[in-house]
């Protein structure tokens, strides 16, 4: 898991972490520790057996999002347009900070890989921007 990112609009967040094993671990991602948005939506991605699946390749205009790998691993790839930056995620310790005009695609998940999203709004498709040409014109707007 990298440390320090690059891109606009993104960042690391740390969870509350405690680690008590063998009686299993314990990480906590709260409005106003870890987190800095009101929580509207909580969605997961699993069953990720397939090695050719491709996941993410869309924007948002205004959410905030925040992406844990809680189980596994995968790579996530950030573009803000001028900068891309691919992050190893394999530590459930460590989020990242999906904000809007941020560009990202999910690959190379192991079969185990789960994906934990916090999102700061509803579903809303009018809010994605799932063309990278169009995405490129909307952040130089
Ligand atoms: P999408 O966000 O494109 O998935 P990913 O980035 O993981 O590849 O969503 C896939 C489909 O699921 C799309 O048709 C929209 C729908 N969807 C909802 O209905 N509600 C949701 O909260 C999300 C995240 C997706």
């Amino acid at each position: 898991m990298i440390k320090k990112i690059k891109v606009k609009n993104s960042g690391i967040i740390k969870a509350q972490f405690f680690n008590d094993f063998p009686d299993g671990n314990l990480a906590i991602a709260e409005k106003g520790k870890s987190v800095d948005f009101d929580i509207k939506r909580v969605y997961f991605i699993n069953n990720l057996f397939n090695k050719k699946t491709r996941r993410g390749f869309h924007a948002h205009k205004t959410l905030e999002q925040i992406i844990f790998c809680i189980n596994g691993y995968f790579t996530l790839m950030l573009d803000d347009g001028k900068t891309k930056q691919k992050i190893l995620m394999n530590d459930p310790c460590y989020g990242v900070r999906l904000g809007p005009k941020l560009w990202h695609t999910m690959t190379k998940f192991s079969p185990d890989c789960v994906i934990l999203v916090l999102a700061a709004d509803c579903y809303k498709e009018s809010d994605y921007l799932r063309d990278y040409d169009q995405f490129l014109k909307y952040i130089k707007q």
